[in-house]
């Protein structure tokens, strides 16, 4: 079979904000199938749609109460085959995100888990007795408080990494392992073309429960013995033994914590699991005391440090997926560009080409060809995101961070900034919705927008297409080889990619001065090319030595 996925560029979707179609405020899969016509223009080859599946939405739809049923606020069933089948008519692949380490409290399965002792659902979770009147461990949750929650009716604890909505899974047990591959299978039987596995890389959890290392929320860390689990390579080939071989997949898996060496046993040849993983290194980038939250300046050499590091160890065994944002992270351009007006289309023009022309997988997130930013609320009340609300509630009654602090790291680094709708026009409420949005639109609307993008033939819409054109008409950017140069420059990053004679130079400048770039020796060519710019270059102007203007970007080939 054809690494396809490998060629591919891959665009998320988060369906609560993409496209409303009914007046509702919400995003649904009706307005997903209304706007195939927008990503096949794009050209995009998969979509990656965030969980679609029946929800309590405690965390948007990150909390299943039924994998095999549609959210009812996103339509039905039909409506999910209408839209599959939409796809597929346009080339574009439908990878699904699969959430198994944990369900809903509200899942079927939970119920009757914490219904009785005896019941024989109660292995499916981890329920555990506390100690001296205590939880089972420190451990502190993702979302605030203790990953334990007190069950009175049968006098035990159960386990939730994230919030008390979200009981984690009981991957020791074969049963239960059993149910979530059938339940892949009809998935896959039904024609979805892969998945997108949330923290597939905590399924597995250190059966000892040992207390881990105090944080400065005074919980412990547990994350030692749940990430990269003693069990977790075995059951990820057994997944792949019961489900995946049998098909021809994408896969990714999302695994904070992972690192380079551990991603090659994940993804590398003859390991039979996934095809790439989300690592965190870049977006953790500048973390503080208190995580995000304190979020600090961050230096270019550190970023480019952790892109080489996996661009090369994942060079002849393994595979990359390249992203700057998801609906867990804040826009890309106010994260590592610049979303002052003046320079907010030409750093994201930088921010694609630096990513795109790199050895991976591409993904673009929803609103990102737009040149969609952050938005800063002015109160919490406008916030919607559990995380969020839970760190600002957490932290300030803590007095661990001040209110002001806490909006600034809120402004950085809250998921919500990912996850205000997606701005479709000028009109009211950006054209997402005819009702009332349930998270307010960023006021930037007027000025971005899609409607705009769209007719204008120098905007970031047609860039990013562009990108996805020369990504399939030259392999050299799916293979070529990766050697980063001018290592040590804090303003470009410079890197070049090598495929038998042929040579790409991709220069970016991360900068708002202007940066003098000097060709190393090394790099020779008698030939050269300009394939793609964000600022009009004249074509005969030498590279050996020149100024790059703010955030510039021009990618050669060299001969
Ligand atoms: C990662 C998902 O991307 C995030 O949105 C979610 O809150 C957690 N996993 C828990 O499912």
């Amino acid at each position: 079979m054809k690494d396809w996925w490998k060629e591919s560029v891959v665009y998320q979707i988060y369906p609560r904000s993409f496209n409303d179609s009914n007046g509702d405020g919400i995003g649904d899969i009706k307005g997903i199938t209304e706007k195939l016509d927008h990503l096949q223009d794009l050209g995009i080859d998969v979509i990656w749609l965030s969980p679609v599946y029946q929800s309590p939405n405690d965390d948007n739809g990150y909390d299943i109460s039924d994998y095999e049923d549609i959210m009812e606020e996103f339509g039905t069933m039909e409506d999910f085959d209408e839209m599959l089948e939409e796809a597929h008519n346009r080339d574009i692949k439908i990878m699904m995100d699969l959430v198994v380490n944990h369900t809903s409290d509200e899942h079927r399965w939970f119920l009757k888990s914490r219904s009785s002792k005896d019941n024989p659902y109660r292995d499916y979770y981890i329920w555990k007795p506390g100690i001296d009147g205590k939880p089972p461990t420190n451990w502190g949750a993702a979302f605030g408080g203790s990953t334990w929650e007190y069950d009175e009716n049968t006098d035990e604890y159960y386990l939730h990494l994230f919030s008390r909505k979200q009981p984690d899974l009981n991957w020791e047990n074969p049963r239960l392992r059993r149910e979530v591959y059938d339940m892949m299978n009809r998935w896959l039987d039904k024609g979805v073309d892969g998945f997108r596995m949330d923290v597939v890389n905590f399924l597995s959890k250190d059966q000892r429960y040992p207390d881990g290392e105090k944080m400065g929320t005074g919980y412990g860390n547990g994350a030692p013995y749940y990430m990269n689990g003693p069990r977790i390579h075995e059951f990820l080939q057994e997944m792949n033994k019961k489900v995946l071989s049998n098909y021809d997949t994408i896969t990714v898996g999302e695994m904070p914590g992972v690192d380079v060496e551990e991603a090659k046993l994940y993804t590398g040849k003859g390991r039979n699991e996934l095809n790439m993983v989300f690592h965190f290194e870049h977006v953790d980038i500048g973390n503080g005391e208190f995580g995000k939250w304190s979020n600090q300046p961050w230096k270019l050499t550190k970023l480019k440090t952790i892109f080489s590091r996996w661009q090369e160890g994942l060079e002849s065994d393994g595979w990359n997926s390249l992203y700057w944002s998801n609906h867990d992270q804040p826009r890309a351009i106010s994260r590592f560009g610049n979303d002052n007006e003046q320079y907010r289309v030409v750093s994201g023009k930088m921010l694609a080409t630096c990513l795109h022309l790199l050895k991976g997988t591409p993904y673009i997130y929803q609103g990102e060809e737009i040149g969609m930013t952050n938005v800063a609320f002015q109160s919490i009340d406008h916030y919607r995101d559990i995380e969020s609300l839970n760190a600002y509630r957490d932290l300030t009654a803590g007095e661990l961070l001040t209110p002001e602090d806490m909006m600034k790291g809120i402004h950085a680094r809250s998921r919500d900034n990912g996850r205000t709708p997606v701005q479709w026009s000028a009109s009211e409420h950006a054209g997402f919705t005819s009702g009332e949005p349930w998270i307010a639109v960023n006021p930037n609307y007027e000025q971005v927008n899609a409607e705009i993008v769209k007719n204008n033939p120098d905007s970031i819409f047609y860039y990013y297409k562009k990108l996805i054109k020369l990504r399939k008409d030259n392999p050299i950017i799916v293979h070529g080889k990766y050697e980063l140069i001018l290592e040590d420059d804090e303003q470009i990053y410079a890197y070049t990619r090598t495929l038998g004679e042929e040579k790409l130079l991709v220069i970016c400048s991360f900068s708002e001065e202007p940066a003098a770039f000097k060709l190393p020796k090394g790099v020779g060519f008698s030939e050269k090319e300009l394939m793609i710019a964000n600022y009009q270059v004249d074509s005969n102007e030498p590279i050996d030595s020149f100024k790059l203007r703010p955030y510039e970007a021009r990618v050669y080939k060299l001969t």
